[in-house]
């Protein structure tokens, strides 16, 4: 068994993308500027959005926040997107998700231009990336990708099972690794909350990709030997022996699974840890016009 060490991939990234910095200010050239609007108090959206502005300056990239309150009308709020949009400076945004219940996530997704869409959010976005043409790919997919790739799993002709349907992890994913492409090209069955018999889906699987928010819900007798396991949930479960009261598992009951897989990440430590770096090569290419050309 192999831990798919999320950290140290990320920082390889990192590295490389410090790298990219230091050679555009060498040629005179524009540093990449990501923005993020934070609206409200949500504690878990707060530490997201503080690690995207964190991982920019660690890597060299210009960062903007615009935080307002949870009361922003959607106006206000689409004037914002509006403002971004037209802001040569800006080379791509996130509006943090999710949004106070009396704002559309769809309208607002929907404002954003996707030239600018680092997050792969955007319907034009999400077609391109399902058609096979050049897009922002969402950042847990992207993180996914970047994961195999490095690690040298290979998918082309592999049985691969998504346990879980979102629109930002498991849909998404499901269709990467379908496609005619480099990191594609595999079978794909895409399970979810009423997926009959999930376990005869899960034993046919190399690589089991689960992604449906829920602690633990795969265990070692629903996966075959030398399956590689990719693990996107990130639960919080009770713990009185910590100081916060509580500890992060996976989807996957990590302890029963690992001693079958060929390769696993942890949580935390594994998948987490590229979404970040994925927003920021989104960033990347979007400084450098390489998706909408
Ligand atoms: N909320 C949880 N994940 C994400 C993400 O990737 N992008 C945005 N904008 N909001 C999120």
């Amino acid at each position: 068994m192999e831990l798919i060490d999320g950290k140290a991939l990320a920082n390889t990234i990192k590295d490389e993308l410090s790298e990219t910095v230091l050679q555009l200010k060498e040629a005179g050239k524009k540093v990449p500027h990501l923005a993020a609007v934070l609206v409200g108090e949500d504690p878990a959206s707060q530490a997201y959005v503080r690690n995207k502005v964190r991982s920019c300056e660690r890597v060299g990239f210009e960062s903007t926040l615009i935080r307002r309150p949870a009361d922003i009308s959607q106006e206000a709020l689409l004037e914002i997107v509006d403002q971004l949009n037209k802001d040569d400076e800006i080379d791509g945004f996130i509006v943090q998700l999710p949004l106070p219940d009396h704002i559309n996530e769809h309208v607002v997704t929907l404002a954003i231009d996707p030239k600018k869409d680092v997050d792969g959010f955007h319907p034009v976005n999400f077609g391109r990336m399902a058609q096979g043409m050049s897009s922002y790919i969402p950042a847990t997919p992207y993180g996914i990708l970047q994961m195999l790739d490095r690690m040298n799993i290979q998918t082309e002709g592999k049985e691969v099972v998504v346990v879980g349907r979102s629109n930002i992890v498991g849909t998404p994913i499901s269709i990467l690794l379908s496609r005619k492409a480099k990191l594609g090209n595999a079978t794909v069955t895409l399970c979810h909350s009423r997926t009959n018999n999930l376990k005869e889906h899960t034993l046919r699987a190399d690589i089991i990709i689960a992604a449906i928010g829920r602690a633990d819900f795969v265990t070692a007798d629903m996966v075959k030997e030398g399956v590689v396991i990719i693990d996107v949930g990130i639960n919080r479960v009770e713990d009185a022996g910590r100081k916060r009261g509580y500890r992060l598992v996976g989807d996957v009951d990590f302890d029963g699974v690992a001693p079958k897989a060929s390769y696993i990440t942890p949580v935390p430590g594994g998948v987490g840890q590229l979404t970040v770096v994925a927003l920021l090569l989104n960033t990347l290419k979007a400084a450098n016009k390489e998706v909408f050309g």
